[in-house]
């Protein structure tokens, strides 16, 4: 009874003091703050004792680890089996717990105590899981019966397209690097894509054929390959074949590690009739042996007649000149403000800072609404794009202003920051800054603004489920449309 009484206490006082404590957390993003999450196995209802690899850890592993911690997956080590994990157990409880901050294992960095819930291919673990590996990690990490094991996962190496067969492959020139020189940026030249006829594209990927061997001195992602990444735009060709003329269209950037881009259904990308992709900004660099490679990009199309319904054109978020980044200091934020000028749904959160960038943040302004659409803790070793599921996707009305938040720590806490004395500017280079959300987004008209507004709001449960993607399901109903939920 007593013991009940003090939780229930405590529980009370806690409540009273969450929001200061998170509020102060919210705008704490130094690194000092990047502690690993501890749990309680009892506040998830986990009997501590009965956690084990066989029944709990070993899918948890399969699901969200193992594409890349195991034998040529780029992890530096293979978390197949329970000889391989357990030595890794206490090491798995730290970096798993740090969450969603640099460092975090899997690097999914969507915080997930704040705005919308809802990312395509969400690979992160739950607060529930996090307790249960602490709980198993605790008890010494004990293997439980080898039977109950999951079958081991088959992982297919070849060098395939992940997202299928490609309709059209066009190939870049090949290039070399020596084995040692400094990184090379600069033009690979046109290649032409042949098409008769407009298309439009479903999805691209590229990969990179390369001649490095696998097995020679490639202990880090870098050393696999030639390309730090790509960047690319595709327009019609002049009659000599020799430059684009009029209208580029930008393609996703190719990085080390990305995946595929799969387009909306709704919102495809046009590549054009007599066109070319334009290879104009490579950054490729050695890796300790004489290399040569070409780049391969794959493109699915859409039927032939197919035309997107929505345009794919949002606001450019961010700040590319103003950037003014202080020597060793913490929590500096950088604000940018852009006013919608049309029905905006955001397909993608994609932070973009460098080396000094913790955590980006998203958040609408609506008339006196103002909310967090998203948080996401930021590490420059990787490149993360956060797709939204389409029924979360953030579907904003015209005068929205967006507003986007970066986080930077420059002291020597933040292990990506080479030296904490420098001053630094905006630039392209990884010593300078960027700040943008490369995200994307497609612009609505008045109808299929409405209409997808129809969808989400049949959805809702009641006039008590509050849809934080969609600041306007509950407006007051506009003459002709209705609620598609029941009344109160
Ligand atoms: C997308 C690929 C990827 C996924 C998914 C992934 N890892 Fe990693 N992991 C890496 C890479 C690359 C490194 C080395 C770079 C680093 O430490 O950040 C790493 C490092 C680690 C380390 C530190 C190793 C050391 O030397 O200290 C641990 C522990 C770890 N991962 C555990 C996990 C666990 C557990 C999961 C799943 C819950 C996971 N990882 C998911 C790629 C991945």
């Amino acid at each position: 009874m007593i013991t009940r009484h003090v939780l229930a206490l405590t529980s009370s006082l806690a409540l009273l003091a969450l929001p200061v404590v998170a509020m102060a957390q919210a705008h704490d993003a130094s690194m000092a703050n990047h502690q690993p999450h501890y749990y309680n196995a009892v506040d998830y209802d986990i009997d501590a004792g009965s956690v084990t690899y066989a029944d709990d850890i070993a899918p948890l592993l399969q699901r969200s680890c193992q594409n890349c911690h195991r034998p040529g997956g780029g992890a530096p080590m293979s978390l197949l089996s329970y000889d391989e994990v357990k030595p890794w157990a206490p090491v798995i409880m730290y970096r798993t717990a740090i969450r969603d901050r640099m460092g975090a294992m899997p690097p999914f960095f969507i915080e997930k105590n704040i705005g919308i819930d809802g990312f395509k291919n969400d690979y992160s673990l739950s607060d529930l899981e996090l307790a249960m590996i602490q709980a198993w990690v605790r008890n010494g990490a004990p293997r439980g019966n080898p039977d109950n094991e999951p079958p081991m996962l088959k992982f297919d190496d070849d060098i395939g397209w992940k997202v299928g067969e490609p309709d059209l492959v066009l190939r870049s020139k090949d290039v070399t690097r020596p084995a040692i020189g400094p990184d090379w940026w600069g033009d690979i030249g046109l290649v032409p894509t042949g098409l008769t006829e407009d298309r439009y594209v479903k999805s691209i990927e590229v990969r990179e054929i390369n001649d490095i061997p696998a097995d020679r001195g490639t202990n880090t992602v870098g050393g696999r390959y030639m390309w730090h990444h790509m960047t690319y735009a595709s327009g019609v060709l002049s009659e000599d074949g020799k430059e684009i003329v009029g209208n580029r269209i930008g393609w996703p950037i190719h990085e080390v590690g990305r995946n595929a881009d799969v387009f909306p259904e709704k919102a495809g990308r046009l590549l054009q009739a007599n066109s070319a992709l334009h290879l104009n900004a490579a950054h490729l660099h050695s890796n300790g042996h004489d290399s040569t490679g070409h780049l391969e990009f794959g493109i699915q199309f859409f039927p032939v007649g197919y035309e997107p319904e929505y345009s794919r054109r949002g606001p450019r978020t961010g700040n590319g000149v103003d950037i003014d980044v202080l020597p060793n200091k913490a929590n500096q934020e950088f604000h940018n403000y852009v006013v919608l000028q049309e029905h905006t749904k955001i397909i993608a959160f994609e932070p973009h800072l460098h080396a000094p960038g913790v955590r980006m943040c998203m958040e609408a302004i609506w008339g006196h609404n103002q909310f967090t659409l998203n948080c996401a803790g930021y590490d420059h070793n990787w490149v993360k794009q956060y797709v939204y599921e389409d029924d979360k996707a953030p579907l904003l009305p015209k005068g929205t202003i967006l507003h986007t938040i970066g986080y930077l720590d420059t002291t020597a806490a933040n292990p990506n920051v080479a030296d904490t004395r420098n001053w630094a500017g905006g630039g392209r280079r990884s010593v300078s800054n960027m700040f943008i959300d490369l995200g994307y987004s497609v612009q609505l008209t008045e109808e299929q603004f409405q209409a997808e507004m129809a969808i989400r709001r049949a959805n809702m449960k009641d006039r008590n489920d509050y849809d934080i993607s969609c600041p306007l399901c509950w407006a007051p109903v506009v003459e002709g449309q209705s609620l598609a939920v029941g009344n109160d």
